[in-house]
């Protein structure tokens, strides 16, 4: 995290952490009032600008179409803070004359993950829980700007995190879910490695990662867009792996393809990727049909060379995949 990003003290809040105060009664009521005209959008950019995200970052966090819609917000709230630089806008946004709705809103994308690793002794706050959280609870010392939180018509697609461990065990633990990924249920310590790999992508690679949905606040599956981890599989650079897996009692309803088209629109328009693929065993006809749902073709069949191949492996692993002039030209 930069230096000049002012990070929560554990188990607290940034909101309780006493900063410079203004100089004279006037400064204080010019901040009070100066956020207070701030727009919604301009509010989420100095969120970020707080948490010493850079402008791309900032971008990629899907709060902006662009870098340099992100340059002129964050001129509007210097300007608006009286501040000469970033440096400047954070410490006086941390003035208690200062911290109105615009500091202490909801986190406005999914920025950084739960600070509660597994393992950590830490458990998240109710806020948390719920999936109302707010930036203070959410972003520890470490946190970067990542993910964003996305939306469809009934999903709500959060970058997933530890409180979200319980569903990918209850997920995996369901023999008809993982047929074809491991053709058996798996363990609680396989599915939490699986987890802290699942993490590790996002934290690499910035706005790649996996999300739970939720449909009316219940848990319905996760989906994915994750690097390319294979030589076969092409440039790392530039293309993702679209994912998905859901309870059984939601199958069937149009979710699955819900939340995928929202991923391969994130990955084309909002992280400029230009190619989208997905892979599954070749007689998942389920997922195939899924892919292309979303608009992937098929490219390939092909034989993947695992220790304990699944059974009806022989019939291959078939890839789909869209490019991202085929996905604008629709
Ligand atoms: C694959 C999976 C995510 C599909 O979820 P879903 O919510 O049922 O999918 P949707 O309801 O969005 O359906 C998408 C399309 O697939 C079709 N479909 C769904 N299940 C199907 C099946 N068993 N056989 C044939 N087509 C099927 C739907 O009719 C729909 O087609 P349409 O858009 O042309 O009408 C779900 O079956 C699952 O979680 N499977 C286990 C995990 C898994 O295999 N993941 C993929 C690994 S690569």
């Amino acid at each position: 995290m930069s230096a000049v990003a002012p990070g929560p003290t554990p188990g607290c809040c940034c909101a309780c952490r006493p900063g410079p105060w203004p100089r004279t009664p006037g400064d204080l009521r010019r901040q009070a009032r100066s956020l207070l005209r701030l727009t919604p959008r301009e509010e989420d950019v100095l969120h970020l600008v707080r948490r010493g995200a850079s402008d791309s970052q900032i971008a990629v966090a899907a709060l902006c179409t662009g870098e340099r819609m992100v340059k002129s917000h964050v001129s509007v709230i210097l300007t608006e803070l009286g501040a000469r630089d970033r440096a400047g806008a954070i410490v006086a946004a941390t003035t208690p004359a200062s911290r109105s709705p615009a500091v202490d809103r909801p986190c406005p994308a999914g920025i950084g993950r739960g600070t509660a690793r597994a393992g950590s002794p830490r458990a998240p706050s109710p806020a948390v829980r719920s999936g109302g959280r707010r930036c203070e609870e959410v972003l520890g010392e470490d946190a970067r700007v990542g993910q964003a939180v996305l939306h469809t018509a009934r999903l709500r697609l959060l970058p997933l995190s530890d409180e979200h461990l319980e569903h990918e065990v209850e997920l995996d633990s369901d023999p008809e879910v993982v047929r074809y990924l491991a053709g058996r249920p798996r363990s609680r310590r396989e599915v939490e490695q699986l987890h802290r790999d699942r993490l590790a992508v996002a934290d690499r690679v910035p706005g790649l990662g996996s999300w739970v949905g939720l449909a009316d606040d219940e848990f319905v599956g996760w989906w994915a867009l994750e690097p390319p981890t294979r030589p076969d599989q092409g440039p790392a650079v530039g293309q993702a792996e679209l994912g998905y897996r859901l309870l059984r009692r939601h199958w069937r309803r149009g979710l699955a393809s819900e939340g995928a088209r929202e991923l391969v629109r994130h990955g084309f328009e909002d992280l400029g990727l230009v190619r989208v693929f997905a892979e599954t065993m070749a007689v998942n006809a389920a997922s195939r049909a899924t892919m292309t749902s979303v608009g992937l073709e098929y490219v390939r069949t092909f034989v993947l060379d695992v220790d304990e191949p699944l059974p009806d492996s022989e019939f291959g692993e078939v890839e789909y995949a869209l490019m991202r002039d085929q996905w604008v030209a629709r």
